[in-house]
C-alpha cells in the first residue's frame, strides 16, 4: 500500500464512519445541537448507503393512535425468538415516535391520507398496521435524502470516498481510524470518538439486497481490534426479493403481503402465513424450493388494487423487468437482506471499547434478537443514532452495564477473539475472483437452513479463499478480506449454535434449545485498560 500520509491537521470531535440513518442522524443532532466538529467518512458519495434501499418502511406508534407501544414491543419481542433485550426494545418503541416526529420536523415527506393523518401499512409479524412510509415504498430513499441535506449544512468534514482499513487503537481507547484516502494514500484521520455506522455484510451472499458497498467493514474492524462483537448468525433472508439476474435484488415489500399479496407454489397453492415473521416465511419458502426442485416460488399480487398508484417504486421495478404485476405471478425467493448481529453496545451505542460507539446494521442493541421485525432497521438508525450522539456529548465513553451487557440480560458467551487472516500461501486470487466464490459457497452451504456438514464446507472454502488470496492492497481487497472475516466468524457461530432459533435455521438441530439462549460473543466484553 502507499505511504501513509500526514493526519487531517486538526482532530475531529466525533468522527462518523457510514452514511445511512444511523450514522447521519447522529451526525446531524451532535452538529446542530452540540455545534460538535462532526466528520462523515464514508467509501462511496455520502447518499450510497443500505439505507437508500430500505423500502416499507418505519414501524412507529404515534400519540393518539388506537395502536400502543407495548404491543409494538411485544411483536418485537416474538420475532426475536428468545433473544431480544427487553430494556433495548423498550427503549426503541417508547423513544422511536419522538425520532420520527423530529426527522418529519427535519424536512423527511411521509405518505398521507387525503385528511392529511399519516397512513399506516402493515407488516408481517406486526399486529396493527403501523408502518410509516415515503412515495410508497421508497421510505429508506426519502430519510436518507432529508438527513443527507442536514448534514450537508452542519457537518464539519465530509470524507467522500475515503474507506476506513482499522480502528486507531491507543492506551485501550479509540483514537479515530486508519483509511485510504481517496487517491489510496493511507491516512490517520484522529477523533474524541468514533461512531461505527457503516451498516452490514449482505455481500457475503450471492443473492441479496444489499448494495456492493454491504462488506461489513465496521464489524471486520471490530473483530481484528477484539472489540466484541455477538450474533453473527442471524442473517436475516427477505422472502419476497424478485427472482430476476438483477443484483441487488429488486426487493418486493413486505408491504405488499401486508395488502393481500398471496404466496404461491407453482401449483397455485398457498403454503405459508404470508405475514408470518420473516424467518418463517423465508424457511416454508426454502422447504418448498427443496421440495419442488425449482428456484423461485410465486407472490400473487392480481387482487392488489391500484398498484401503482401505492406502490409506484416496486411497479416501475416489475416493468423494468417486463413484469405485470395486474395480470400475472411474480417470482420470488429469499435473499441476504439484514444481519442482526454485530458489534455489541450498551443503550447508549457504546461499545466494549471506550471511545468507540455503534449504531444501525453495524451494532448489535440486543433489539432484533435473533430475527428482526419488519420494518424495525430504520426506527433503530433513528433511535440508537440519536442516543450514541447524546453518550458522546456527556462525554460518558466508556460502556455500561445496561443493554446486552447488564446482568440480568441474556448471557453473553465468550468465544475469545477470532484468530488473524491465515498467513497468504499464494496471493493468486483476485478480488473479483474471490468474492464471487466466497459468496456462492456461503449461498451453498450457510444460507436459510445450514447443518454441521455444511458449515464445516463452507469454512473449509473461506480457508482456502483466505490463504489464496494475498494482503489487501486496494480497497477491494480491503473488502473481500472484510468479508472473509466475517464469513469465518459466521460459520464459527453458526456451528457452535446447536439449536434452530430465528434467522438460524439447523437441519440437524431442527428445536430451539434453553441451552442457547445466550448470544456467541467474538472480542473482549471489558476494555482492558
Ligand atoms: C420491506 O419493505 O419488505 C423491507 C422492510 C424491512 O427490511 O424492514
Amino acid at each position: 500500500m502507499p505511504e501513509i500520509s500526514p493526519p487531517l491537521s486538526e482532530p475531529l470531535d466525533v468522527l462518523v464512519v457510514g452514511s445511512g440513518v444511523a450514522g447521519l442522524s447522529c451526525a446531524v443532532r451532535l452538529a446542530t445541537l452540540e455545534r460538535a466538529r462532526v466528520g462523515i467518512l464514508t467509501k462511496g458519495s455520502l447518499t450510497q448507503s443500505t439505507t437508500r434501499f430500505a423500502q416499507g418502511g418505519i414501524a412507529a406508534v404515534l400519540p393518539g393512535d388506537e395502536d400502543s407501544t407495548d404491543s409494538h414491543l411485544a411483536d418485537t419481542l416474538a420475532a426475536g425468538a428468545g433473544l431480544c433485550d427487553e430494556a433495548a426494545v423498550r427503549v426503541l418503541v417508547d423513544e422511536g415516535p419522538s425520532r420520527v416526529t423530529e426527522l418529519i420536523a427535519l424536512g423527511a415527506v411521509f405518505d398521507r391520507l387525503p385528511s392529511g393523518v399519516l397512513e399506516r401499512a402493515l407488516e408481517g409479524g406486526h399486529s396493527s398496521p403501523r408502518i410509516l412510509h415515503a412515495g410508497g415504498t421508497a421510505t429508506g430513499a426519502e430519510v436518507e435524502r432529508a438527513l443527507v441535506q442536514a448534514v450537508e449544512e452542519t457537518a464539519a468534514s465530509l470524507l467522500e470516498h475515503w474507506f476506513a482499513l482499522d480502528l486507531l487503537v491507543e492506551e485501550g481507547r479509540c483514537r479515530g481510524v486508519v483509511a485510504l484516502d481517496p487517491a489510496g494514500a493511507r491516512a490517520e484521520v484522529r477523533a474524541g470518538a468514533v461512531v461505527l455506522a457503516c451498516g452490514g455484510a449482505g455481500q457475503l451472499y450471492s443473492v441479496t439486497t444489499n448494495p456492493d458497498e454491504a462488506t461489513g467493514d465496521g464489524i471486520a474492524m471490530a473483530l481484528r481490534a477484539g472489540v466484541a462483537v455477538a450474533d453473527l448468525e442471524f442473517i436475516q433472508f427477505h422472502p419476497t426479493a424478485l427472482h430476476h439476474p438483477a443484483m441487488p435484488r429488486p426487493l418486493i415489500s413486505e408491504a405488499l403481503r401486508g395488502h393481500g399479496a398471496i404466496l404461491r407454489t407453482a401449483e397455485g397453492e398457498r403454503f405459508v402465513d404470508e405475514l408470518a415473521p420473516r424467518d418463517v416465511v423465508s424457511r416454508a419458502i426454502a422447504r418448498e424450493l427443496t421440495r419442488s426442485g425449482t428456484d423461485h416460488v410465486y407472490l400473487d399480487c392480481t387482487g392488489i388494487e391500484a398498484f401503482s398508484s401505492r406502490f409506484p417504486t416496486i411497479a416501475v421495478a416489475l416493468g423494468t423487468a417486463g413484469l405485470d404485476p395486474a395480470r400475472e405471478w411474480l417470482p420470488v425467493a429469499p435473499a441476504a437482506h439484514y444481519l442482526c448481529g454485530g458489534v455489541l453496545t450498551d443503550l447508549d451505542g457504546r461499545t466494549s471499547l471506550p471511545g468507540l460507539l455503534a449504531a444501525g446494521e453495524v451494532a448489535c442493541t440486543g433489539v432484533h434478537g435473533a430475527n428482526r421485525l419488519a420494518s424495525n432497521s430504520l426506527l433503530e438508525g433513528l433511535v440508537f443514532g440519536a442516543r450514541a450522539s447524546e453518550a458522546v456529548s456527556s462525554g460518558r465513553l466508556e460502556r455500561a452495564e445496561t443493554g446486552v451487557f447488564a446482568p440480568a440480560a441474556v448471557p453473553l458467551r465468550a468465544f475469545g477473539e477470532l484468530a488473524p487472516a491465515p498467513a497468504p500461501v499464494r496471493g493468486a486470487l483476485r478480488a473479483g475472483e474471490a468474492r464471487r466464490r466466497l459468496q456462492a459457497e456461503m449461498s451453498a452451504d450457510a444460507g436459510v437452513v445450514r447443518d454441521a456438514a455444511s458449515l464445516d464446507a463452507a469454512a473449509k472454502v473461506v480457508a482456502e479463499i483466505e490463504t489464496g488470496f494475498g494482503r489487501p492492497s486496494s480497497v477491494e481487497e480491503a473488502e473481500v478480506s472484510n468479508l472473509c472475516l466475517i464469513g469465518r466468524a459466521l460459520l464459527e457461530a453458526a456451528a457452535a449454535r446447536r439449536e434452530s432459533r430465528g434467522a438460524h435455521t439447523r437441519a440437524d438441530f431442527p428445536e430451539r434449545s434453553e441451552t442457547y439462549r445466550a448470544r456467541l460473543v467474538f472480542g473482549r466484553q471489558q476494555s482492558d485498560g
